[in-house]
């Protein structure tokens, strides 16, 4: 499998100093300097020992940019770029300092059918010898498994759903089907993709547009009790609550969900579950959630 985990994400903000208050301290996200390379204001926001997870940068709108997907090696980095090239989906490679900018040793970019634009990475180094976070002992569920998940808009369901498989070579994990969100609309369909690590889904494919350019992002924390003190400091912070405590049915995540600046949507939860892929079989499901979750998104 060519994508090793979600790596980093790229997000445009016209005040990203908005989000070095919310990530450190509602989220837990550590800040740090930025790589040289990026362009002057930008946020570097770590969750673990990697530079970065989140980049922030200075644009004209609020809205996710960009996913960043890391493969193993050199090897598999240029086999996803040449199978990006005959997909017609590979924008440009970037340059050395580009990735350097990335803590990387090669990037590239492209866009999926749906126009969500991503990033494709290797050899990122580890900078930092441990992590610490504003919030006191916080830790976030990261490592080999990224930095969580993405669940992206995909109007051109079908297309990108074989653009991440077929191209990028993801794996089913779950096929979600739920009632239409108005009256007349066509069913809510979800697709959720692993990478070849042991968490449930590093993207989902969701066929309505987001007028964020993202669904949700999620990020995992170790306890319960992490997930209840993040949910106090977001409505202390005034952000809004998208989406009440819940369980989900696939990943058997506990979370809620929060409009982070600029209105991106962020899950934040725990206990999501790992698999063993050589013996998984694809499921398929009618329902997202076990309990809770009552869902309140903007649109
Ligand atoms: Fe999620």
């Amino acid at each position: 499998m060519a994508i090793a985990s979600l790596s980093y994400v790229r997000l445009e903000m016209r005040e990203p100093a908005d989000w070095l208050w919310f990530g450190e301290q509602v989220l837990g996200f550590a800040s740090r300097p930025a790589e040289g390379g990026t362009v002057r204001g930008t946020l570097c926001l770590a969750m673990d020992a990697m530079p970065f997870r989140y980049l922030i940068e200075p644009g004209e709108a609020d809205r996710f940019a960009a996913a960043g997907w890391e493969c193993a090696d050199a090897d598999a980095f240029g086999q996803s770029v040449e199978a990006l090239r005959e997909a017609g989906a590979l924008t440009r490679l970037g340059s050395d300092v580009e990735a350097g900018s990335r803590g990387a040793v090669g990037l590239a970019f492209g866009v999926d059918p749906s126009g969500n634009a991503f990033e494709l990475c290797h050899g990122r180094t580890v900078n930092e010898a441990s992590f610490s976070s504003p919030i006191d002992g916080l830790r976030f569920v990261t490592g080999a498994m990224g930095l969580g998940h993405a669940v992206l808009p995909a109007p051109e369901f079908e297309a990108t759903d074989a653009f991440y498989r077929e191209v990028l070579g993801f794996g089913v994990s779950d096929e979600l089907t739920l009632p239409p969100p108005v009256e007349g609309a066509p069913p809510q369909r979800i697709h959720f993709l692993h990478a070849d690590n042991p968490r449930h889904h590093s993207v989902g494919l969701y066929n309505f547009p987001a007028p964020s350019g993202v669904v949700h992002l999620m990020a995992e924390v170790e306890t319960l009790d992490d997930v209840g003190a993040c949910l106090d400091r977001a409505k202390a912070a005034e952000a809004p609550i998208v989406a009440s405590l819940g369980r989900h049915l696939n990943d058997g995540m506990v979370s809620f969900y929060m409009l982070a600046p600029g209105g991106i949507p962020i899950e934040y939860g725990y206990d999501g579950r790992q698999f063993d892929w050589s013996a998984f079989e694809p499921t398929r499901s009618t329902a997202g959630d076990i309990w809770g979750h009552e869902y309140n998104f903007p649109g």
